[in-house]
């Protein structure tokens, strides 16, 4: 099977299960494990941030986030593209308890006039304080594009301006680190908070980071035992994490190499493939009247060895990361030719 459906889906490599069987352990719970200490402090100094605390996922880091840097009932300002507004299950309203705001994030970046608009001066005492303003950095929604250290720090500074706190979502901010050829702290110091993966395109088997202020990640400690992501001898799991963070950034631009080449290969076949600005491990495209539906095509790839999602109706996306090499693309690319058309 070659499976482009997320770069979630990579195993680990034998470095990582290496380092996995010898890691030093201890309760995490109590704050004694000496490898995830490691690691956040790793990721910490990386960001330059003050602090950093390991989360079971993705999902779970920007939900505490934003628990920690909220009060229930204020209002929170997120693209309506993005991955807290669509994906986690609407958990900022059930579990935070706090005000989703839409901005416009069509393009990756909420526009400025969106952001001017949400806001909600905190005099008016008919709204909900808006609090935070998140930004997810590379935007998986918009294509996989990655937010320039310029447009980021305008959308940032805007927020900040207005006295809310800027959370990114930046489960893949080394994609667009790697793409944009910025430093990560070009983000990182524009944000009060940053979450982001090491399961994703770095290749661990799981966890997930975020960085922040000392008394921040002391809270987000707090919530995180709240939701019972309070691990135990979790250093097994930080050991790959650690080989990830340190080792896997470099090899982010085999993986915009090629999706790249996947899109162009697409593009020949006569599929309407999604332009992105910087295209860093993702290609979406769209099916159109002469071809099968989303569904039909996930069907028919699988049966032909290709495994391939789609976010809803006729909108398809592949992914690129650890496990797809260029000849991978290349099957790929022939297999979507032979099954796209009715
Ligand atoms: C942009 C973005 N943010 C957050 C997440 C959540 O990560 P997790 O699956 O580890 O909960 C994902 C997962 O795909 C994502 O794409």
């Amino acid at each position: 099977m070659f499976d482009f459906r997320s770069d979630t889906v990579t195993q680990p490599t034998e470095a990582m299960r290496e380092a996995m069987a010898v890691a030093a352990v201890g309760d995490d719970v109590y704050g004694d494990d000496p490898t995830v200490n490691e690691l956040q402090d790793y990721a910490a100094g990386l960001l330059g941030m003050e602090a950093a605390i390991y989360m079971c996922s993705g999902t779970m880091g920007n939900l505490i986030a934003i628990m920690s840097h909220c009060s229930r009932g204020d209002g929170v300002l997120m693209g309506v593209n993005s991955h807290t507004w669509r994906n986690e299950v609407g958990n900022v309203a059930s579990v935070a308890g706090v005000m989703p705001y839409p901005l416009d994030d069509a393009a990756g970046c909420p526009t400025i006039e969106s952001i001017r608009k949400f806001y909600q001066p905190s005099g008016n005492v008919h709204r909900p304080i808006t609090t935070l303003m998140t930004l997810e950095n590379t935007h998986n929604g918009a294509g996989g594009v990655p937010t320039g250290a310029a447009p980021f720090a305008a959308a940032a500074d805007e927020a900040r301006s207005l006295g809310m706190k800027v959370h990114v979502d930046g489960a893949r901010i080394f994609d667009a680190v790697a793409r944009l050829g910025v430093d990560v702290k070009d983000y990182s110091s524009k944000a009060d908070s940053v979450q982001f993966c090491l399961s994703k395109g770095l290749g661990a088997p799981m966890g997930s980071i975020l960085c922040g202020e000392r008394d921040f990640i002391d809270k987000a400690r707090k919530y995180r035992k709240a939701l019972g992501g309070g691990q135990r001898q979790v250093g097994i799991a930080a050991a790959a994490g650690l080989i990830a963070l340190r080792e896997m950034r470099g090899r982010l631009s085999e993986d915009h190499e090629n999706a790249a080449l996947l899109a162009e290969l697409l593009k020949g076949c006569g599929i309407d493939v999604e332009d992105v600005p910087n295209r860093t491990n993702m290609v979406f495209f769209n099916l159109t009247d002469g071809q099968c539906d989303a569904q039909a095509l996930i069907k028919r790839c699988k049966a032909r060895g290709l495994l391939i999602g789609s976010p809803g109706g006729r909108r398809v996306r592949m992914v690129t990361h650890l496990g797809i090499g260029a000849d991978d693309v290349r099957s790929a690319a022939e297999i979507i030719k032979k099954a796209a058309p009715l």
